[in-house]
């Protein structure tokens, strides 16, 4: 049912007034650990994908001696991951056992809107949800899940509630090539180890710790035998990862919904807060390199440390198999004329009271409310949506329930067409840009569009869609 919440927050909010807290020093956390393969949610059907996800805390020893209290699904980190294929049913009992209300939220899914975590289908503390729905044709994907309460949602992520989902196909042309998974997440922690609140600096420019890992590990030693296809989420509550591996270049093949038309081969790729790829790493030889994330400079606010570039992990190549990338990897077929248009424009507010900063994050000039309709969609339609970033930082843009391609974009006056077709539910804005998506929404209800920055998100930099 959905829940009657507060979710109202017209007025600029008084930036929560924590103060920064003494961190730990990087080397708290062991590094150069062989990476560890995600762990697999078991089904404990035959014939579809039905599993448990418990949400709870746990005390988790990641720097040695000490205790950190984290969220987490099932007791992981990072949570399970689930893999299944087009046209399965999918059945996840939902178990929340923290202390407040909870959802899980399938990102990038076309999952029905009541099943898709909605802030309105809030599963209060204690209580269960069953969330079931079947997986259509073509949605093969590297996806994943993650709460959506309103305002709780950034706490729930950073403390450690947050899984992966793929969909494969039964005629995926990449089957033969071996795969690994490379999740990176964002950590903050305090000097004794806790995970601490967000401070006011988290809350206007998204927070960032001081530990970028994959898997869960810092900075872990990855081996990667011949050539191999990668799956690569980027997890982080904010954090933009400009991806590079010194000495290679980067085959990328897919983007957030599925495999792109054609292999791209790059230098560096930029991954932003909810966004994944796919790539072709290795080539047999027996090179040693890292995984690097290159500085971005995000346009932030406020006195902010400046960024550094950081080692994610070693690279280590060896022998085994090179299986040839396809020089076609599948036709992504434009969805047909647009019928309808969507404004959506991005913008912050500051204000001083009193000597105590005011931040709002608006869509359309407003701020969040679970009550109010933003936007009408009819179903089925194909729309055009031209959302611009009036504002001087950068924010991604992301829609539920759907995969949307990019047209063209704008920024200082000029307009550039989309370089290449591929299937995305994320994308960047930098300040002052304009992009124009190409979308269809298959199923009537309410989908929610925000910032992926999820301390702007929970702040209301999100508003809704309904599809009638
Ligand atoms: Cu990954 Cu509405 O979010
Ligand atoms: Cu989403
Ligand atoms: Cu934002």
């Amino acid at each position: 049912g959905h829940a009657a919440q507060g979710g109202s927050a017209a007025m600029p909010q008084p930036l929560k007034t924590v103060a920064d807290m003494p961190l730990l020093p990087e080397s708290a956390l062991p590094a150069g650990q062989p990476l560890q393969a995600l762990k697999v949610l078991n089904s404990s059907s035959a014939n579809k994908m039905a599993a448990t996800l418990t949400a709870a805390a746990h005390e988790v020893e990641l720097v040695p001696g000490k205790k950190t209290s984290m969220w987490l699904y099932n007791g992981q980190v990072p949570g399970p991951l689930i893999e299944a294929f087009e046209g399965d049913e999918v059945e996840i009992r939902f178990v929340n056992q923290l202390a407040q209300a909870s959802t899980i939220h399938w990102h990038g899914m076309p999952v029905p809107p009541e099943q898709d975590g909605n802030p309105h289908d809030a599963v209060p503390a204690g209580g269960e949800h069953m969330y079931r729905f079947k997986l259509p044709k073509n949605c093969a994907g590297t996806y994943w899940y993650h709460p959506h309460p309103h305002g709780d949602t950034p706490e729930q992520v950073y403390r450690g509630l947050a899984g992966l989902f793929i969909v494969r196909s039964k005629t995926d042309p990449l089957a033969g090539f071996s795969e690994q998974h490379w999740v990176i997440s964002d950590l903050k922690l305090a000097a004794d180890a806790s995970i601490p609140d967000n401070t006011a600096n988290d809350w206007m420019n998204g927070r960032e710790g001081q530990f970028a890992l994959v898997n869960g590990q810092r900075e872990p030693v990855i081996t990667i035998a011949g050539r191999q296809r990668v799956r690569v989420w980027n997890a982080c509550s904010a954090r933009y990862l400009r991806l590079a591996i010194p000495g290679q270049k980067i085959t990328v093949v897919g983007s957030d919904g599925g495999l792109l038309e054609k292999p791209r081969v790059v230098e560096e790729l930029l991954l932003v807060p909810g966004q994944r790829a796919e790539l072709i790493v290795g080539d047999g030889s027996s090179a040693k390199t890292t995984l690097k994330a290159l500085v971005y400079n995000r346009e932030k606010m406020g006195k902010v440390a400046p960024e550094v570039e950081r080692v994610l992990a070693t690279l280590q190549f060896t022998a085994g198999p090179t299986p040839k990338v396809p020089a076609t990897l599948r036709k992504i077929a434009d969805f047909g004329r647009a019928v309808a248009m969507k404004k959506v424009e991005f913008s912050e507010t500051m204000s001083m009271d009193n000597g105590v900063h005011s931040m709002a994050f608006l869509i359309n000039g407003k701020s969040y409310d679970m009550n109010r309709n933003d936007l009408v969609s009819k179903v089925n339609d194909v729309e055009v949506w031209e959302v611009f970033n009036n504002s001087h930082m950068d924010h991604p843009f992301h829609i539920h329930g759907t995969q949307f391609m990019l047209l063209d974009s704008e920024l200082n006056g000029k307009r550039q067409d989309a370089p290449y077709r591929a299937l995305q539910d994320t994308i960047n804005l930098r300040p002052y840009e304009k992009v124009r998506l190409k979308m269809v929404q298959h199923d009537k209800g309410l989908r929610m569009f925000h910032c992926h920055i999820l301390e702007h998100e929970g702040q209301g930099m999100m508003a809704q869609v309904l599809i009638k």
